[in-house]
Formats: C-alpha cells, sequence, structure tokens
C-alpha cells in the first residue's frame, strides 16, 4: 500500500485515501468509476475543494464522508455526472413504445382508465416529454384517463431544468419533428424554446437516487432507467433491477438502455426476461 501523493492530479491525498473516495462516491452514487477515469474524478475533486475554506483535501474528504459538508457533496456528485440525453433517443426504443408496449398497456388498463409511467434516470426531461409527445399523437382517447408521468434524477440543477422546459436551439434540433416543435413548444426568442406550461404541468419532476429505497414511491405500469446503470457495477445494477421490479405493477414494463442489460439478463423474481424483434426488455408476471 503505498503513501505516495498523487502528483498527476496535482491534489495532496494518499493511495489509501484515494481508495476510501471512491468507495464512498460509489456507496452513494452507485457510480464506479474504471481506472482511466481516476484522474478526471480527482480533478473534479479538487475543483470543488479549492471552492471550500477547507484546510487540506484529505481533512475535506473526510468531511464529505462524515457529511459535515452535504451541499458540497452535492457539487461532487453532480460535476460526476454525465446528463447526456435527446429527444426520441433510440428509434427502437420509442417504435417499440408506440407499437407494442402502449397498446398493451391500454389493453389490459382499460377498466381502470388509468397509466403511471416512471422514468428512473431522466435528466434534463426529453425523455418524458418524448413519451408524452408520443401518446398525445398517437393515443388522444388517454387524454380522458388519469395518467402520471414521473422523472427522477440524482442532479438537482438537472431536475430544475427538466421543470423549465427550456431548450436551447441545438438540443431542438436532435430528434425532434417538426411538427412536435410547433404543437408542444414556444419559441422564447432566436436560441431557446420551451414547453408549453400545459404540456411540462403533466409531469411531476423529483429528485431520487437510483441507489436508495423506492418504498415511498407508489407503483407503475412502466419504468424506463436508460443509459445510466452502465455506470454502475454487477451488484449495484442488479439490486437496483430488482427494487424497480418492485415498483412495477401486474404486467408492467421495466425497460433499460441496450447498453445497461450487460449481465444483467437474468430477472429478478417474479419478472419475466424478454425480446422482441431484437428489442429487449422486462415484464412483471401477472400472477
Ligand atoms: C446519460 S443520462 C440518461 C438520460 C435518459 N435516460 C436517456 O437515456 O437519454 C443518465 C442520467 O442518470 C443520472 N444518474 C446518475 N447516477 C444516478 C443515480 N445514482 N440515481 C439517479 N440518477 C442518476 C445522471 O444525473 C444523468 O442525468
Amino acid at each position: 500500500m503505498s503513501d505516495a501523493l498523487l502528483q498527476d492530479s496535482g491534489i495532496n491525498l494518499t493511495e489509501d485515501q484515494v481508495t476510501m473516495m471512491f468507495t464512498y462516491i460509489r456507496s452513494k452514487t452507485g457510480m464506479v468509476f474504471a481506472p482511466r477515469l481516476k484522474t478526471w474524478v480527482l480533478k473534479q475533486f479538487e475543483m470543488i475543494y479549492k471552492a471550500t475554506k477547507s484546510i487540506s483535501p484529505g481533512q475535506f474528504l473526510l468531511d464529505l464522508i462524515g457529511e459535515r459538508k452535504p451541499m458540497e457533496a452535492q457539487a461532487f456528485f453532480e460535476s460526476l455526472t454525465v446528463h447526456e440525453t435527446m429527444f426520441y433517443r433510440d428509434k427502437k426504443y420509442f417504435s417499440f413504445v408506440k407499437d407494442t408496449m402502449l397498446p398493451d398497456l391500454i389493453n389490459k388498463n382499460r377498466l381502470k382508465k388509468s397509466l403511471s409511467i416512471w422514468i428512473a434516470a431522466g435528466s434534463s426531461g426529453q425523455e418524458i416529454y418524448s413519451i408524452l409527445f408520443t401518446i398525445l399523437n398517437n393515443f388522444p382517447e388517454l387524454l380522458s384517463w388519469n395518467l402520471n408521468f414521473y422523472s427522477t434524477d440524482i442532479s438537482s440543477q438537472i431536475i430544475k431544468k427538466a421543470k423549465d422546459g427550456m431548450y436551447e436551439a441545438h438540443e431542438i434540433q436532435r430528434g425532434l419533428e417538426p411538427a412536435d416543435l410547433t404543437k408542444f413548444f414556444i419559441k422564447l426568442n432566436d436560441r431557446n424554446w420551451q414547453i408549453k406550461p400545459e404540456f411540462r404541468s403533466k409531469v411531476t419532476f423529483q429528485t431520487s437516487n437510483l441507489v436508495e429505497s423506492f418504498a415511498m414511491l407508489p407503483t407503475f405500469d412502466f419504468i424506463s432507467c436508460r443509459n445510466v446503470l452502465i455506470y454502475f457495477d454487477d451488484t449495484t445494477k442488479m439490486d437496483i433491477v430488482k427494487r424497480l421490479g418492485d415498483n412495477l405493477n401486474k404486467g408492467g414494463y421495466l425497460i433499460l438502455g441496450q447498453v445497461d442489460y450487460i449481465n444483467c439478463k437474468i430477472p429478478p423474481q417474479g419478472v419475466s426476461y424478454k425480446i422482441a424483434d431484437g428489442f429487449p426488455y422486462y415484464i412483471k408476471d401477472q400472477a
């Protein structure tokens, strides 16, 4: 075990302290970083540390772990998250939702006339808004149903952006059809567009951490957890999939990103893993 200072990142921490930092990040966010990203993580830590009045990086790390600096801890985790997303990201996913999943759920829920959807790592909102647009464009009869749309993320900054529903030209140009732009957005100025308030108000956005309990959340007909589990180790990933399965209604769907299924094809009890036209998903057993 080496106590050498980590010169490469310019921050004075021992190897043991760095190990402690990565264990702390994993326990709080589920994220496990590849060795090649170590220097980048340390740079993010250094940036947050330098903005504080802590006496040393080691003491600052202990304060984070001891939960004495919750705002700085939040800022550190924010700096490590990748929020990459876009409207209608992954055509196969949206075709499956429109052509297979929604017709099936509509059939199953016809009597109770309700549908609840949770995007469990929804970033700045493009995924939940694209699902909402898919429903409004293709299943207008659902407007008379009790519809619940939730989108959560660990990052409070990105949740604020999602709630505002305000996007710049380059975000609007990625994935959106011109017809959706006219129907669902207001042009604020040359650079910014905003989702109309009547559509924004249909979605509840809140912070939620995938490694923490979902017991306080209701159950859903459809849960999406896409393009996030890839950052977690297999144990954490399987635990999250199991707990998401617990929050599914019978006959409900759980969909991960294509990359997230790696080492995750054996479903938890009561949930089946299926593939339709090359598209993988989980479904909660009816019995
Ligand atoms: C790459 S984005 C994916 C967004 C969207 N699902 C998509 O596929 O386009 C991953 C999101 O997961 C969030 N995230 C990372 N760790 C998380 C955790 N432990 N709990 C909840 N969200 C997390 C990040 O903040 C980020 O916004």
